[in-house]
Protein backbone atom coordinates (compact mmCIF):
# COMPACT_ATOMS: atom_id res chain seq x y z
CA UNK A 1 0.00 0.00 0.00
CA UNK A 2 2.57 2.29 0.79
CA UNK A 3 4.04 1.44 -2.46
CA UNK A 4 0.94 2.17 -3.93
CA UNK A 5 0.64 5.54 -2.34
CA UNK A 6 3.87 6.72 -3.32
CA UNK A 7 3.86 5.46 -6.69
CA UNK A 8 0.61 7.88 -7.50
CA UNK A 9 2.26 10.73 -5.66
CA UNK A 10 4.96 10.64 -8.49
CA UNK A 11 3.00 9.78 -11.21
CA UNK A 12 3.54 12.52 -13.76
CA UNK A 13 1.11 15.54 -14.23
CA UNK A 14 0.00 16.26 -18.03
CA UNK A 15 -1.21 19.91 -18.00
CA UNK A 16 -3.79 20.24 -20.70
CA UNK A 17 -5.01 23.74 -20.37
CA UNK A 18 -3.36 27.07 -22.25
CA UNK A 19 0.11 27.30 -22.87
CA UNK A 20 2.98 28.45 -20.45
CA UNK A 21 3.33 32.29 -20.37
CA UNK A 22 6.10 33.17 -22.83
CA UNK A 23 8.72 34.09 -19.57
CA UNK A 24 7.78 30.92 -18.04
CA UNK A 25 8.00 28.47 -21.40
CA UNK A 26 9.29 25.26 -20.42
CA UNK A 27 12.59 24.19 -21.57
CA UNK A 28 11.92 21.50 -23.80
CA UNK A 29 9.79 20.91 -26.77
CA UNK A 30 8.15 17.93 -28.75
CA UNK A 31 6.70 19.21 -32.32
CA UNK A 32 4.82 16.71 -33.71
CA UNK A 33 4.60 16.61 -37.73
CA UNK A 34 1.96 15.64 -39.46
CA UNK A 35 2.83 16.30 -42.83
CA UNK A 36 6.12 14.42 -42.40
CA UNK A 37 4.93 10.54 -42.52
CA UNK A 38 8.18 8.27 -41.96
CA UNK A 39 6.68 5.01 -43.08
CA UNK A 40 3.96 2.59 -41.24
CA UNK A 41 5.09 0.99 -37.82
CA UNK A 42 4.80 -2.96 -38.23
CA UNK A 43 3.13 -4.81 -35.93
CA UNK A 44 5.85 -6.89 -35.90
CA UNK A 45 8.14 -4.83 -34.29
CA UNK A 46 6.34 -6.14 -31.47
CA UNK A 47 7.18 -9.22 -31.47
CA UNK A 48 9.17 -11.53 -28.94
CA UNK A 49 11.15 -14.34 -27.97
CA UNK A 50 10.88 -17.88 -26.72
CA UNK A 51 14.25 -20.42 -26.36
CA UNK A 52 14.13 -23.31 -24.23
CA UNK A 53 16.56 -21.50 -22.00
CA UNK A 54 16.07 -22.25 -18.93
CA UNK A 55 12.53 -20.93 -17.18
CA UNK A 56 11.69 -19.82 -20.36
CA UNK A 57 9.58 -22.96 -21.37
CA UNK A 58 9.43 -25.23 -18.54
CA UNK A 59 7.40 -23.17 -15.71
CA UNK A 60 7.15 -20.07 -17.11
CA UNK A 61 4.90 -20.81 -20.24
CA UNK A 62 4.38 -24.75 -20.62
CA UNK A 63 3.19 -26.29 -17.13
CA UNK A 64 1.76 -29.20 -18.54
CA UNK A 65 -2.37 -29.91 -18.74
CA UNK A 66 -1.97 -32.37 -15.72
CA UNK A 67 -1.04 -29.41 -14.00
CA UNK A 68 -2.74 -27.74 -10.39
CA UNK A 69 -1.72 -24.45 -12.53
CA UNK A 70 -4.43 -22.93 -14.61
CA UNK A 71 -3.53 -23.85 -18.13
CA UNK A 72 -4.75 -24.53 -21.88
CA UNK A 73 -3.65 -27.36 -23.10
CA UNK A 74 -0.42 -27.39 -20.81
CA UNK A 75 -0.06 -23.37 -21.72
CA UNK A 76 -0.01 -21.14 -18.47
CA UNK A 77 -3.27 -19.60 -18.62
CA UNK A 78 -2.32 -16.11 -16.80
CA UNK A 79 0.21 -15.48 -19.00
CA UNK A 80 -1.85 -16.16 -22.18
CA UNK A 81 -4.34 -13.82 -20.99
CA UNK A 82 -1.99 -11.12 -19.99
CA UNK A 83 -0.43 -11.65 -23.45
CA UNK A 84 -2.78 -11.40 -25.86
CA UNK A 85 -3.93 -8.10 -23.99
CA UNK A 86 -0.53 -6.66 -25.57
CA UNK A 87 -1.36 -7.82 -29.10
CA UNK A 88 2.09 -9.98 -29.82
CA UNK A 89 2.56 -10.45 -33.47
CA UNK A 90 5.28 -12.87 -33.97
CA UNK A 91 7.13 -15.13 -31.72
CA UNK A 92 10.52 -16.54 -32.31
CA UNK A 93 11.22 -20.01 -31.06
CA UNK A 94 13.22 -22.23 -30.47
CA UNK A 95 16.25 -20.14 -29.78
CA UNK A 96 18.58 -18.16 -30.20
CA UNK A 97 21.59 -20.39 -29.64
CA UNK A 98 19.36 -23.35 -28.54
CA UNK A 99 18.20 -23.51 -32.26
CA UNK A 100 21.08 -24.43 -33.69
CA UNK A 101 21.78 -27.89 -31.91
CA UNK A 102 17.56 -28.72 -31.88
CA UNK A 103 16.25 -31.10 -34.10
CA UNK A 104 12.64 -30.79 -34.76
CA UNK A 105 11.64 -34.51 -35.01
CA UNK A 106 11.93 -34.33 -31.26
CA UNK A 107 8.75 -32.22 -30.57
CA UNK A 108 6.59 -34.14 -32.72
CA UNK A 109 4.58 -37.27 -32.13
CA UNK A 110 3.16 -38.48 -28.75
CA UNK A 111 4.61 -36.58 -25.81
CA UNK A 112 5.25 -39.42 -23.96
CA UNK A 113 7.31 -41.19 -26.24
CA UNK A 114 9.28 -37.78 -26.79
CA UNK A 115 12.92 -38.75 -26.47
CA UNK A 116 15.08 -36.56 -23.74
CA UNK A 117 17.97 -34.40 -24.97
CA UNK A 118 20.92 -32.66 -23.46
CA UNK A 119 20.11 -29.03 -23.92
CA UNK A 120 22.38 -26.34 -25.20
CA UNK A 121 22.24 -24.25 -22.01
CA UNK A 122 23.27 -27.38 -19.78
CA UNK A 123 26.59 -26.05 -19.33
CA UNK A 124 26.43 -22.30 -19.19
CA UNK A 125 28.60 -20.92 -16.68
CA UNK A 126 25.70 -18.47 -15.39
CA UNK A 127 24.21 -21.38 -13.42
CA UNK A 128 24.69 -20.83 -9.68
CA UNK A 129 27.92 -23.14 -8.43
CA UNK A 130 26.61 -26.62 -6.97
CA UNK A 131 23.39 -26.25 -9.08
CA UNK A 132 21.58 -29.71 -9.38
CA UNK A 133 21.01 -30.41 -13.28
CA UNK A 134 18.10 -32.06 -13.15
CA UNK A 135 14.91 -31.22 -15.25
CA UNK A 136 13.44 -30.14 -18.06
CA UNK A 137 15.40 -27.21 -17.66
CA UNK A 138 18.83 -29.57 -18.86
CA UNK A 139 17.64 -32.85 -20.23
CA UNK A 140 14.68 -31.30 -22.34
CA UNK A 141 11.88 -34.05 -22.56
CA UNK A 142 10.67 -32.02 -25.67
CA UNK A 143 7.05 -31.88 -24.30
CA UNK A 144 6.83 -28.56 -26.18
CA UNK A 145 7.53 -28.83 -29.78
CA UNK A 146 5.95 -27.13 -33.13
CA UNK A 147 2.28 -28.22 -32.84
CA UNK A 148 2.78 -27.04 -29.44
CA UNK A 149 4.56 -23.99 -29.66
CA UNK A 150 2.38 -22.99 -32.89
CA UNK A 151 -0.93 -23.75 -30.39
CA UNK A 152 0.80 -20.81 -28.22
CA UNK A 153 1.16 -18.42 -30.57
CA UNK A 154 -2.66 -19.06 -31.94
CA UNK A 155 -3.69 -18.53 -28.16
CA UNK A 156 -1.97 -15.56 -27.66
CA UNK A 157 -2.88 -14.12 -31.11
CA UNK A 158 0.40 -14.35 -32.78
CA UNK A 159 2.46 -15.54 -35.85
CA UNK A 160 5.14 -18.28 -35.50
CA UNK A 161 8.80 -17.58 -36.50
CA UNK A 162 10.71 -20.88 -36.27
CA UNK A 163 14.65 -20.33 -35.97
CA UNK A 164 16.18 -23.53 -38.11
CA UNK A 165 19.43 -25.35 -37.47
CA UNK A 166 22.03 -24.48 -39.61
CA UNK A 167 25.36 -25.35 -37.65
CA UNK A 168 24.05 -29.34 -37.02
CA UNK A 169 21.66 -30.35 -39.87
CA UNK A 170 21.63 -30.34 -43.20
CA UNK A 171 19.56 -27.87 -45.25
CA UNK A 172 17.22 -31.24 -45.93
CA UNK A 173 16.01 -31.06 -42.44
CA UNK A 174 15.11 -27.72 -42.69
CA UNK A 175 13.36 -28.06 -45.38
CA UNK A 176 11.22 -31.03 -44.09
CA UNK A 177 10.47 -28.91 -40.94
CA UNK A 178 8.55 -26.39 -43.96
CA UNK A 179 6.59 -29.68 -44.82
CA UNK A 180 5.57 -30.68 -41.74
CA UNK A 181 4.34 -27.26 -41.00
CA UNK A 182 2.54 -26.25 -44.34
CA UNK A 183 2.22 -29.15 -46.69
CA UNK A 184 -1.33 -29.79 -47.31
CA UNK A 185 -3.85 -31.93 -45.31
CA UNK A 186 -2.59 -35.68 -46.56
CA UNK A 187 0.07 -34.50 -49.24
CA UNK A 188 2.90 -35.90 -47.13
CA UNK A 189 4.50 -38.12 -45.12
CA UNK A 190 5.15 -35.27 -42.74
CA UNK A 191 1.72 -33.69 -43.45
CA UNK A 192 0.57 -36.93 -42.00
CA UNK A 193 2.57 -37.07 -39.00
CA UNK A 194 1.18 -33.24 -37.78
CA UNK A 195 -2.66 -34.45 -38.71
CA UNK A 196 -1.48 -37.11 -35.78
CA UNK A 197 -0.17 -34.57 -33.72
CA UNK A 198 -3.38 -33.10 -34.12
CA UNK A 199 -2.78 -30.18 -36.89
CA UNK A 200 -5.10 -31.23 -39.57
CA UNK A 201 -4.66 -28.31 -41.81
CA UNK A 202 -1.31 -26.71 -42.82
CA UNK A 203 -0.07 -24.13 -39.99
CA UNK A 204 1.60 -22.00 -42.70
CA UNK A 205 4.49 -20.74 -40.87
CA UNK A 206 5.61 -18.01 -42.65
CA UNK A 207 8.29 -16.44 -40.60
CA UNK A 208 11.84 -18.29 -40.80
CA UNK A 209 15.39 -17.51 -39.51
CA UNK A 210 18.28 -19.15 -41.48
CA UNK A 211 20.62 -20.36 -38.43
CA UNK A 212 21.19 -17.63 -35.31
CA UNK A 213 23.69 -15.65 -34.40
CA UNK A 214 26.22 -17.69 -37.49
CA UNK A 215 29.18 -15.71 -36.69
CA UNK A 216 29.03 -16.94 -33.10
CA UNK A 217 27.17 -20.03 -31.30
CA UNK A 218 25.23 -20.69 -34.80
CA UNK A 219 28.93 -22.02 -36.45
CA UNK A 220 31.66 -19.49 -35.97
CA UNK A 221 31.03 -18.94 -40.03
CA UNK A 222 32.76 -16.13 -41.73
CA UNK A 223 30.25 -13.65 -43.21
CA UNK A 224 30.97 -15.64 -46.92
CA UNK A 225 30.69 -19.13 -45.48
CA UNK A 226 27.49 -18.13 -43.53
CA UNK A 227 26.56 -17.02 -47.32
CA UNK A 228 27.20 -20.00 -49.21
CA UNK A 229 25.28 -22.17 -46.23
CA UNK A 230 22.24 -19.73 -46.78
CA UNK A 231 22.40 -20.24 -50.26
CA UNK A 232 22.12 -23.54 -49.73
CA UNK A 233 19.72 -23.70 -47.39
CA UNK A 234 17.14 -21.36 -48.90
CA UNK A 235 17.37 -22.71 -52.51
CA UNK A 236 13.76 -23.76 -53.80
CA UNK A 237 12.70 -24.22 -50.09
CA UNK A 238 8.97 -25.25 -50.95
CA UNK A 239 6.74 -22.83 -50.34
CA UNK A 240 3.03 -24.22 -50.10
CA UNK A 241 1.45 -21.20 -50.91
CA UNK A 242 2.88 -19.67 -48.19
CA UNK A 243 4.94 -16.26 -48.70
CA UNK A 244 8.09 -17.19 -47.03
CA UNK A 245 9.61 -14.48 -45.24
CA UNK A 246 13.13 -15.96 -44.27
CA UNK A 247 16.04 -14.26 -42.36
CA UNK A 248 19.23 -13.94 -42.66
CA UNK A 249 21.47 -14.00 -39.75
CA UNK A 250 23.03 -10.94 -39.24
CA UNK A 251 25.38 -9.26 -37.43
CA UNK A 252 26.16 -8.87 -33.74
CA UNK A 253 25.89 -5.21 -32.70
CA UNK A 254 28.14 -2.94 -34.88
CA UNK A 255 29.90 -5.52 -36.72
CA UNK A 256 29.30 -3.78 -40.26
CA UNK A 257 32.36 -5.98 -41.69
CA UNK A 258 29.31 -9.15 -41.43
CA UNK A 259 26.81 -7.23 -43.58
CA UNK A 260 29.35 -5.54 -46.17
CA UNK A 261 31.07 -8.87 -46.92
CA UNK A 262 27.64 -11.00 -46.82
CA UNK A 263 25.46 -8.81 -48.80
CA UNK A 264 28.41 -9.10 -51.26
CA UNK A 265 29.27 -12.44 -51.19
CA UNK A 266 24.98 -13.79 -51.47
CA UNK A 267 24.40 -11.15 -53.82
CA UNK A 268 26.46 -13.04 -55.97
CA UNK A 269 24.63 -15.66 -57.18
CA UNK A 270 21.24 -13.97 -56.69
CA UNK A 271 20.32 -15.18 -53.36
CA UNK A 272 20.03 -11.88 -51.27
CA UNK A 273 16.75 -11.89 -53.36
CA UNK A 274 15.20 -14.70 -51.09
CA UNK A 275 16.13 -12.75 -48.10
CA UNK A 276 13.00 -11.07 -46.34
CA UNK A 277 14.98 -9.85 -43.34
CA UNK A 278 18.55 -9.49 -42.07
CA UNK A 279 18.80 -10.38 -37.97
CA UNK A 280 20.40 -7.63 -35.97
CA UNK A 281 21.26 -8.57 -32.17
CA UNK A 282 22.20 -5.79 -30.03
CA UNK A 283 22.12 -6.10 -25.75
CA UNK A 284 22.77 -3.40 -23.52
CA UNK A 285 25.18 -4.26 -20.75
CA UNK A 286 24.46 -2.64 -17.49
CA UNK A 287 28.21 -1.81 -16.79
CA UNK A 288 29.94 0.42 -14.52
CA UNK A 289 31.61 2.55 -16.67
CA UNK A 290 33.46 1.40 -19.98
CA UNK A 291 32.20 -0.12 -22.76
CA UNK A 292 32.88 -4.28 -23.74
CA UNK A 293 31.73 -6.33 -25.69
CA UNK A 294 32.54 -9.14 -24.26
CA UNK A 295 28.96 -10.97 -23.35
CA UNK A 296 29.68 -12.55 -20.20
CA UNK A 297 32.14 -9.79 -19.44
CA UNK A 298 31.35 -6.14 -17.03
CA UNK A 299 27.24 -6.81 -16.43
CA UNK A 300 25.93 -5.23 -13.61
CA UNK A 301 22.71 -5.79 -10.97
CA UNK A 302 19.69 -5.96 -12.38
CA UNK A 303 18.70 -3.75 -8.94
CA UNK A 304 21.34 -2.29 -7.15
CA UNK A 305 22.60 0.33 -9.72
CA UNK A 306 23.52 4.14 -9.24
CA UNK A 307 22.30 7.06 -11.66
CA UNK A 308 25.29 6.63 -13.99
CA UNK A 309 25.00 3.42 -14.35
CA UNK A 310 21.49 4.03 -15.02
CA UNK A 311 22.00 6.26 -17.34
CA UNK A 312 25.38 4.35 -19.39
CA UNK A 313 22.96 1.38 -19.79
CA UNK A 314 19.82 3.81 -21.36
CA UNK A 315 22.82 5.37 -23.45
CA UNK A 316 24.17 1.62 -24.58
CA UNK A 317 20.37 0.76 -25.69
CA UNK A 318 20.88 4.19 -27.66
CA UNK A 319 23.09 2.63 -29.77
CA UNK A 320 20.48 1.21 -31.82
CA UNK A 321 19.57 4.23 -33.75
CA UNK A 322 22.94 4.05 -35.02
CA UNK A 323 22.94 0.83 -35.19
CA UNK A 324 19.64 0.29 -37.59
CA UNK A 325 21.03 3.42 -39.48
CA UNK A 326 24.48 1.83 -40.55
CA UNK A 327 23.56 -1.09 -40.91
CA UNK A 328 20.60 -0.21 -43.26
CA UNK A 329 23.15 1.88 -45.31
CA UNK A 330 25.99 -0.94 -45.54
CA UNK A 331 22.89 -3.24 -46.55
CA UNK A 332 22.08 -0.56 -49.52
CA UNK A 333 25.43 -0.50 -50.68
CA UNK A 334 24.42 -3.77 -52.42
CA UNK A 335 20.53 -3.87 -51.95
CA UNK A 336 19.98 -0.55 -53.46
CA UNK A 337 16.34 -0.52 -53.64
CA UNK A 338 16.11 -1.86 -49.61
CA UNK A 339 14.27 -4.90 -50.56
CA UNK A 340 15.42 -6.75 -47.25
CA UNK A 341 14.25 -5.24 -43.72
CA UNK A 342 16.24 -5.11 -40.49
CA UNK A 343 14.87 -7.79 -37.74
CA UNK A 344 16.16 -6.84 -34.52
CA UNK A 345 15.50 -10.30 -33.46
CA UNK A 346 16.90 -10.07 -29.88
CA UNK A 347 17.16 -6.92 -28.17
CA UNK A 348 16.72 -5.88 -24.48
CA UNK A 349 19.01 -5.18 -21.09
CA UNK A 350 21.17 -7.81 -20.37
CA UNK A 351 22.03 -8.16 -16.28
CA UNK A 352 24.35 -9.80 -14.03
CA UNK A 353 23.19 -13.08 -12.64
CA UNK A 354 21.67 -13.26 -9.13
CA UNK A 355 18.12 -11.84 -9.50
CA UNK A 356 16.75 -15.03 -10.72
CA UNK A 357 12.99 -15.64 -10.06
CA UNK A 358 13.91 -19.03 -9.16
CA UNK A 359 17.14 -20.72 -9.40
CA UNK A 360 16.33 -23.10 -12.63
CA UNK A 361 15.57 -19.68 -14.85
CA UNK A 362 18.74 -19.05 -15.90
CA UNK A 363 19.76 -15.75 -16.94
CA UNK A 364 16.65 -14.75 -15.22
CA UNK A 365 16.34 -11.26 -13.79
CA UNK A 366 14.31 -8.55 -12.28
CA UNK A 367 12.95 -5.63 -14.21
CA UNK A 368 12.62 -2.36 -12.76
CA UNK A 369 11.21 0.99 -14.23
CA UNK A 370 14.70 1.60 -15.44
CA UNK A 371 14.12 -1.55 -18.04
CA UNK A 372 10.66 -0.13 -18.52
CA UNK A 373 12.71 3.56 -19.76
CA UNK A 374 14.86 1.67 -21.82
CA UNK A 375 12.00 -0.26 -23.77
CA UNK A 376 10.20 3.17 -24.43
CA UNK A 377 12.80 4.82 -25.29
CA UNK A 378 14.37 1.55 -27.56
CA UNK A 379 10.60 1.39 -29.21
CA UNK A 380 10.94 4.84 -29.84
CA UNK A 381 13.79 4.26 -31.96
CA UNK A 382 11.97 1.57 -34.07
CA UNK A 383 9.07 4.33 -34.44
CA UNK A 384 11.54 6.58 -36.01
CA UNK A 385 13.12 4.21 -38.46
CA UNK A 386 9.24 2.46 -39.55
CA UNK A 387 10.30 1.96 -43.21
CA UNK A 388 13.41 -0.06 -41.98
CA UNK A 389 12.47 -1.91 -39.08
CA UNK A 390 10.53 -4.83 -40.20
CA UNK A 391 10.03 -6.93 -37.15
CA UNK A 392 12.03 -6.76 -33.51
CA UNK A 393 11.72 -9.41 -30.78
CA UNK A 394 12.64 -8.30 -27.18
CA UNK A 395 14.21 -11.13 -25.66
CA UNK A 396 12.86 -12.88 -23.72
CA UNK A 397 9.50 -13.60 -22.77
CA UNK A 398 9.54 -15.14 -19.60
CA UNK A 399 11.68 -15.46 -17.29
CA UNK A 400 15.14 -14.67 -18.95
CA UNK A 401 16.53 -11.33 -19.88
CA UNK A 402 14.36 -8.29 -20.32
CA UNK A 403 10.92 -10.05 -19.84
CA UNK A 404 7.52 -9.38 -20.00
CA UNK A 405 6.62 -12.12 -17.62
CA UNK A 406 8.09 -13.62 -14.47
CA UNK A 407 6.60 -16.85 -13.21
CA UNK A 408 7.10 -20.06 -11.37
CA UNK A 409 4.97 -22.43 -9.94
CA UNK A 410 1.61 -20.87 -9.32
CA UNK A 411 3.17 -17.45 -9.31
CA UNK A 412 2.61 -15.05 -11.85
CA UNK A 413 3.42 -11.18 -12.35
CA UNK A 414 3.62 -8.60 -15.39
CA UNK A 415 6.82 -6.39 -15.06
CA UNK A 416 7.27 -2.57 -15.71
CA UNK A 417 8.80 -4.10 -19.34
CA UNK A 418 5.30 -5.29 -19.78
CA UNK A 419 2.89 -2.25 -18.92
CA UNK A 420 5.34 -0.10 -21.55
CA UNK A 421 4.13 -2.84 -24.49
CA UNK A 422 0.60 -2.83 -23.25
CA UNK A 423 0.51 1.51 -22.95
CA UNK A 424 2.33 1.80 -26.81
CA UNK A 425 0.43 -1.11 -28.41
CA UNK A 426 -1.48 1.86 -29.74
CA UNK A 427 1.38 2.49 -32.23
CA UNK A 428 1.19 -0.98 -33.86
CA UNK A 429 0.15 -0.41 -37.89
CA UNK A 430 -0.28 3.24 -37.75
CA UNK A 431 1.76 5.65 -39.89
CA UNK A 432 5.16 6.68 -38.17
CA UNK A 433 5.30 10.60 -37.61
CA UNK A 434 8.66 12.70 -37.84
CA UNK A 435 9.10 14.44 -34.39
CA UNK A 436 11.31 17.21 -33.69
CA UNK A 437 12.44 17.02 -30.13
CA UNK A 438 14.39 19.83 -28.38
CA UNK A 439 15.51 18.96 -24.77
CA UNK A 440 18.59 19.37 -22.89
CA UNK A 441 20.59 16.17 -22.66
CA UNK A 442 21.59 14.60 -19.29
CA UNK A 443 25.36 14.50 -17.90
CA UNK A 444 26.69 11.71 -16.34
CA UNK A 445 30.14 10.07 -15.13
CA UNK A 446 31.22 7.09 -17.72
CA UNK A 447 34.72 5.97 -15.20
CA UNK A 448 35.99 9.54 -14.94
CA UNK A 449 34.77 11.11 -17.90
CA UNK A 450 31.64 13.08 -19.29
CA UNK A 451 29.01 11.14 -21.03
CA UNK A 452 25.65 12.07 -22.46
CA UNK A 453 22.49 10.35 -23.26
CA UNK A 454 19.22 12.34 -24.38
CA UNK A 455 17.36 14.00 -21.43
CA UNK A 456 13.72 13.25 -23.48
CA UNK A 457 12.99 10.54 -25.82
CA UNK A 458 9.35 10.80 -27.88
CA UNK A 459 7.77 8.97 -30.55
CA UNK A 460 4.31 9.89 -32.48
CA UNK A 461 2.24 7.77 -35.21
CA UNK A 462 -1.41 8.67 -36.76
CA UNK A 463 -4.24 5.95 -37.43
CA UNK A 464 -7.52 7.71 -38.65
CA UNK A 465 -8.28 10.34 -36.37
CA UNK A 466 -6.05 9.10 -33.58
CA UNK A 467 -2.61 10.74 -32.65
CA UNK A 468 -0.72 8.57 -30.05
CA UNK A 469 3.02 10.34 -28.69
CA UNK A 470 5.03 8.53 -26.60
CA UNK A 471 6.87 10.89 -24.13
CA UNK A 472 9.75 9.52 -21.87
CA UNK A 473 11.79 11.17 -19.05
CA UNK A 474 14.52 8.86 -18.23
CA UNK A 475 16.06 11.69 -15.44
CA UNK A 476 16.25 9.59 -12.19
CA UNK A 477 15.66 12.99 -10.29
CA UNK A 478 14.12 15.82 -12.45
CA UNK A 479 11.16 16.48 -13.91
CA UNK A 480 10.88 17.90 -17.20
CA UNK A 481 8.76 20.50 -18.93
CA UNK A 482 7.53 20.27 -22.26
CA UNK A 483 5.40 22.15 -24.74
CA UNK A 484 4.01 19.34 -27.13
CA UNK A 485 3.15 20.77 -30.68
CA UNK A 486 1.36 18.97 -33.13
CA UNK A 487 1.96 20.87 -36.75
CA UNK A 488 -0.76 20.54 -38.98
CA UNK A 489 -3.71 19.59 -37.01
CA UNK A 490 -6.04 20.59 -34.34
CA UNK A 491 -7.19 18.03 -31.66
CA UNK A 492 -10.66 17.55 -29.70
CA UNK A 493 -9.21 14.86 -26.87
CA UNK A 494 -6.42 14.19 -25.00
CA UNK A 495 -5.85 10.96 -22.69
CA UNK A 496 -2.88 10.14 -21.04
CA UNK A 497 -1.77 6.64 -19.31
CA UNK A 498 1.45 7.32 -16.89
CA UNK A 499 3.74 4.60 -15.80
CA UNK A 500 6.39 5.69 -12.84
CA UNK A 501 7.14 5.34 -9.56
CA UNK A 502 8.66 7.37 -7.15
CA UNK A 503 12.26 5.30 -7.39
CA UNK A 504 13.72 3.87 -10.33
CA UNK A 505 14.71 0.50 -8.77
CA UNK A 506 11.08 -0.07 -8.33
CA UNK A 507 9.76 -3.36 -9.53
CA UNK A 508 7.25 -6.38 -9.54
CA UNK A 509 7.42 -9.28 -7.64
CA UNK A 510 5.54 -12.26 -6.74
CA UNK A 511 4.67 -11.00 -3.49
CA UNK A 512 4.38 -7.49 -4.38
CA UNK A 513 2.66 -7.72 -8.29
CA UNK A 514 0.78 -4.50 -9.06
CA UNK A 515 4.20 -2.52 -7.32
CA UNK A 516 4.81 -0.65 -10.59
CA UNK A 517 1.23 -0.28 -12.99
CA UNK A 518 -0.11 2.92 -15.07
CA UNK A 519 -2.26 5.27 -14.48
CA UNK A 520 -5.28 6.14 -17.05
CA UNK A 521 -6.13 9.13 -16.81
CA UNK A 522 -9.94 10.34 -18.15
CA UNK A 523 -10.25 11.77 -21.78
CA UNK A 524 -10.54 15.35 -21.50
CA UNK A 525 -11.46 18.20 -23.90
CA UNK A 526 -8.91 19.83 -25.58
CA UNK A 527 -8.69 22.60 -28.33
CA UNK A 528 -6.01 23.96 -30.49
CA UNK A 529 -2.52 22.56 -31.09
CA UNK A 530 -0.16 23.25 -28.09
CA UNK A 531 0.02 21.89 -24.82
CA UNK A 532 1.93 22.11 -21.64
CA UNK A 533 3.28 18.92 -19.75
CA UNK A 534 4.92 18.13 -16.87
CA UNK A 535 6.55 14.63 -16.94
CA UNK A 536 7.66 12.73 -13.65
CA UNK A 537 11.52 11.68 -13.12
CA UNK A 538 11.87 7.99 -15.16
CA UNK A 539 8.08 8.13 -16.15
CA UNK A 540 6.42 6.87 -19.75
CA UNK A 541 3.70 8.53 -20.93
CA UNK A 542 0.83 7.58 -23.84
CA UNK A 543 -1.16 10.57 -24.56
CA UNK A 544 -3.69 9.62 -27.34
CA UNK A 545 -5.39 12.98 -29.25
CA UNK A 546 -8.04 12.72 -30.92
CA UNK A 547 -7.93 15.25 -34.17
CA UNK A 548 -10.83 17.33 -35.63
O1 LIG B 1 18.98 -14.55 -25.57
C1 LIG B 1 20.02 -15.31 -25.07
C2 LIG B 1 21.07 -15.61 -26.12
O2 LIG B 1 21.66 -14.43 -26.55
C3 LIG B 1 20.58 -16.25 -27.38
O3 LIG B 1 20.45 -17.62 -27.26
C4 LIG B 1 21.64 -15.90 -28.37
O4 LIG B 1 21.14 -15.82 -29.69
C5 LIG B 1 22.18 -14.58 -27.86
O5 LIG B 1 23.54 -14.57 -27.80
Amino acid sequence: MRTRRKFLQGAAILATGSMFPRAQAPESRVEVLIDEPIGTIAPEIYSHFVENLGGVVYDGIWVGEGSKIPNVGGLRKELLDAFKKVKPAVIRWPGGCFADQYDWHDGTGPRNRRPRRTNFWVDAREWPAGTNKKGPQFFDPNLFGTVEFTRFCRSAGAQPYFAANLRSQPPQEFWRWVEYCNSPQGSTTNADARQLDGETNPLNVRFWGVGNESWGCGGDFTPQEYATEFRRYTAWVPNYGVNLALVGSGPNGGDLDWTRKFFAAANEHGALGRMWGWALHHYSWNISGGRTTDWAAGKGDALKFTPDQHYELLAQSQQMDGLIQHHWDAMGEVDRRHHTKLVVDEWGAWHASGTEPFPEALIGQQNTMRDAVLASMTLDIFHRHAEKVGMANIAQLVNCLQSLFLAHEEKFCVTPTYHVFDMYAAHQGAQSLRVATNAPSISYDRNGQRATVAGLSASASLSGKRLALSLTNPSVDREREVEIVVRGATAKSMQATILTASDVHACNTFAAPRAVEPVKRAAQPVRGSVWPARLAPVSVTQIELELE
